[in-house]
C-alpha cells in the first residue's frame, strides 16, 4: 500500500506534491508527509491523518523549492503517527517507501550496534540509515543505493534524494509499483498515473529489479546490476477528468454510474458484430486446446467475480473449474500441470497475495491469463495473456465498475473458449454474445432505481446485522452485496446460500435481522421463495431483489428492489447494481467515509 511521489522542476514543489498526493490517497491515508529541498536543507513536514491535516500543519507559508518527495501511508510497521509518517531521513538523505522490508529487524540491529539512532517504529527507516552509512564509508549516493538495495529483502518502491545532489531523485522497485512521469524541463516519480496527469501524459513504467534517476532534463534506468535499460515513455490517453468526481458526491457513486460506459468499453472490439461471436485478439485460444481444468484465483470482490465465472465456465465450457482465494492458494500445495488454465483476477493488478499465487503456479507450466483493470500492472505484465477490463481508474475503495467489468470480461472469455472447443452450439454462443451487447442498456435501466434505493436505505441505517441470501451464481452476488455493505457502512453483513440457512444461520433470524433475498429467477427460483417464507416465519424483515413485476416476491417482501428482466446468464451482473446502490446509500446516510473507509486501502500491495 502507500503512495509515493517525487518531483524535480521549475514549479514550487510543495504544491505539486500536495496536489499529487491527493490523487494517491486511495492507496492509503492514515498519515502523509513531504520533504522539500529548500535553503540548503530538507524541510520536512509529516502528519498523522489525511492530507488536510498535513496542509494545516504546513500553514500558509509552504516551503519553497524545486525538488522534493511525498508520501501517503497505509500503516504496516508502526502505528499511524507523525513520527512513523514518511519521508524518513538520515543526516543527508530523505526517502519515501511503499512495501515491506522483511529483514528490517536484522538491519536495524546492525545499524544500532554502530551507533545509529532511529526515530520511528517503521521498517522503512533502515533504508536511509543504511545508505547514509555507505556514504560515510566513501560511496557516492548512487553507489550507496545499489549497495543498499542488494541487502534489502521484501517489497519496495522507493524515492530518495540527498542534500549533496538535491536535483537528482532516485527510485528503485521490487514488487511495488512505480512509474516515471516525463515532462518538459521537469520529471516525476509516482506510484500511479493520476498523480502526474495534471503535468504530463508521458509515462515510463519501471519493472521489478530496476533503478531509475530523474533530474529536470532527463531520466535513466538500470537493472540492480547497473546494466543500462533503454525505455521510451508511453503516451497516456485517458482523460484527467476521468480520475476526478465530476460533480458526484463520492467517487463510488460516480463509478456506479459509469458502469454502462465501462461495460461498453469492456465489450468494444471484442465481439465480431457481423457474426455475433466473441473475438478476443489478446488471448491465444489455440494454446488452450489441451486444457482440462481451470483455476480462478483472486481476492475480495475479484474473488466473487471468480465464483460467478465458475458457474458460467462449468455450464458452457464443461470442464472442472476451481475458485481459489489467493492468500490461501499461495501457502498450499496445489496440484497443477501444463494443461491447467490459471485465471488471475485483479482490479489493481498489484494485489500482493494474487502476485504470490502466480509465483506459486508458475513452475507447473500452467498457462496464465489475467483479468486486470490497471494497464501494465504487475499481474498483467507477468501473465501469458491479459484481458484488460477497461473500467477506467477506480478510486473508491469499494469496487463497483471493476467488478461488473471483470464479470463482463469473464463472460466473454467463457464464450470464446466454449466456441473454440465447441462445447456448446454456435447458436448458443451467438445468443449469449448478443445478450452481452445489451448489457450496458440493462445496467442503465437498473440505475433508474437509484431514488427508490436511497429511500429504502433509510430502513437499514440503524440495524446491527444484515443477511444476504442467494443461490447459484446469485450466491456470489449475495457475498458481494454483504462485503460492499460491511466495508463502507461498518454494518455486519454475511452472504449465505439460501439452502444452507436451515443448517445453522436460521437460528439468527428474528425481527431485528433484515434479510436481502436475491430471488430474480433461474432454476432455484421456487426454492428461494421457500427460503423467504422460512425467514419471514421467524420475523425477518425481507428485502426482495426480483425481476420487474414479480408479484410473488413483492407480496412476501417489506422492501423491494426490482431489476429488468434478463437471462440466467446475465442475472448476476444485473443484480449487483441495486446492491451497490443500497450499500452506498446506507453508508452515506450513516455519515461514513464512503470512498475511504477505515482500515482499508484501494490496492493491497502487502501481505
Ligand atoms: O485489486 P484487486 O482486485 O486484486 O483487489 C482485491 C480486493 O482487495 C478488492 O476487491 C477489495 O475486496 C475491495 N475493496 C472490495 O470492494
Amino acid at each position: 500500500m502507500c503512495g509515493i511521489l517525487g518531483y524535480v522542476g521549475p514549479q514550487n514543489v510543495s504544491e505539486v506534491l500536495i496536489e499529487g498526493l491527493r490523487k494517491l490517497e486511495y492507496r492509503g491515508y492514515d498519515s502523509t508527509g513531504i520533504a522539500v529541498f529548500s535553503k540548503g536543507d530538507f524541510q520536512l513536514y509529516r502528519s498523522k491523518g489525511k492530507i488536510a491535516a498535513l496542509v494545516e500543519k504546513i500553514g500558509s507559508e509552504k516551503p519553497q523549492g524545486h525538488s522534493g518527495i511525498g508520501h501517503t501511508r497505509w500503516a504496516t510497521h508502526g502505528k499511524p503517527s507523525d513520527e512513523n509518517a514518511h519521508p524518513h531521513r538520515s543526516e543527508n538523505l530523505v526517502l519515501v517507501h511503499n512495501g515491506i522490508i522483511e529483514n528490517h529487524v536484522e538491519i536495524r540491529q546492525e545499524l544500532e550496534s554502530r551507533g545509529v539512532c532511529f526515530s520511528s517504529e517503521t521498517d522503512t527507516e533502515v533504508i536511509p540509515h543504511l545508505m547514509e552509512h555507505c556514504v560515510k564509508e566513501g560511496m557516492s549516493i548512487e553507489d550507496a543505493l545499489y549497495s543498499c538495495i542488494a541487502k534489502l529483502k521484501g517489497a519496495f518502491a522507493i524515492a530518495v534524494f540527498s542534500k549533496q545532489q538535491p536535483e537528482k531523485i532516485y527510485a528503485a522497485k521490487n514488487a511495488s509499483p512505480i512509474i516515471l512521469g516525463i515532462g518538459q524541463g521537469e520529471n516525476f516519480i509516482s506510484s500511479d498515473i493520476p498523480a502526474i496527469l495534471d503535468h504530463t501524459r508521458k509515462v515510463v513504467v519501471l519493472e521489478d529489479g530496476e533503478v531509475a534517476m530523474i533530474d529536470r532534463e532527463k531520466y535513466w534506468i538500470t537493472d540492480f546490476d547497473r546494466n543500462p535499460i533503454e525505455r521510451d515513455p508511453k503516451e497516456i490517453t485517458w482523460s484527467r477528468i476521468a480520475a476526478e468526481k465530476e460533480g458526484y458526491k463520492h467517487f463510488m457513486l460516480k463509478e456506479i454510474y459509469e458502469q454502462p460506459r465501462a461495460l461498453a468499453d469492456c465489450l468494444r472490439g471484442r465481439v465480431d458484430e457481423k457474426q455475433y461471436l466473441p473475438a478476443l485478439p489478446e488471448v491465444s485460444l489455440p494454446k488452450l486446446e489441451s486444457m482440462h481444468r481451470v483455476i480462478l484465483i483472486a481476492c475480495g470482490t475479484s474473488w466473487h467475480a471468480a465464483l460467478v465465472a465458475k458457474y458460467w465456465m462449468e455450464s458452457f465450457i464443461k470442464i472442472p473449474v476451481e475458485v481459489e482465494v489467493s492468500s490461501e492458494f499461495r501457502y498450499r500445495d496445489p496440484v497443477l500441470d501444463s494443461n491447467t488454465l490459471v485465471i488471475l483476477i485483479s482490479q489493481s493488478g498489484e494485489t500482493a497475495d494474487t502476485l504470490a499465487a502466480m509465483t506459486k503456479a508458475k513452475p507447473s507450466g500452467a498457462r496464465m491469463i489475467s483479468i486486470c483493470n490497471v494497464i501494465d500492472s504487475s499481474i498483467a505484465r507477468k501473465s501469458d495473456d491479459v484481458m484488460y477490463t477497461h473500467a477506467g481508474p477506480e478510486i473508491g475503495v469499494a469496487s463497483t465498475k471493476a467488478f461488473t467489468t471483470q464479470l463482463t470480461a469473464l463472460a466473454l472469455l467463457t464464450l470464446a473458449i466454449a466456441y473454440q472447443r465447441k462445447s456448446i452450439s454456435n447458436a448458443e454462443v451467438r445468443d449469449m454474445t448478443q445478450q452481452l451487447l445489451h448489457l450496458p442498456s440493462l445496467i442503465e435501466e437498473c440505475l433508474d432505481m437509484n431514488p427508490h434505493v436511497e429511500k429504502l436505505a433509510k430502513e437499514l441505517i440503524d440495524v446491527r446485522d444484515v443477511l444476504y441470501i442467494g443461490r447459484g451464481s446469485s450466491y456470489a452476488i449475495a457475498l458481494e452485496g454483504a462485503l460492499k455493505l460491511k466495508e463502507i457502512s461498518y454494518i455486519h453483513a454475511e452472504g449465505y446460500m439460501g439452502g444452507e440457512l436451515k443448517h445453522g444461520p436460521i437460528a439468527l433470524i428474528d425481527k431485528d435481522l433484515p434479510v436481502v433475498a436475491l430471488v430474480s429467477g433461474g432454476p432455484t427460483y421456487e426454492k428461494m421463495l421457500s427460503n423467504i417464507e422460512e425467514v419471514k416465519a421467524r420475523g425477518a424483515f425481507v428485502i426482495g431483489v426480483c425481476e420487474q413485476g414479480d408479484q410473488k416476491v413483492q407480496k412476501q417482501s417489506r422492501g423491494i428492489l426490482e431489476v429488468p428482466q434478463t437471462s440466467d446468464f446475465l442475472r448476476p451482473i444485473v443484480e449487483s447494481i441495486p446492491l451497490q446502490l443500497l450499500s452506498y446509500h446506507v453508508a452515506e446516510q450513516r455519515g461514513c467515509d464512503v470512498d475511504q473507509p477505515r482500515n482499508l486501502a484501494k490496492s493491497v500491495t502487502v501481505e
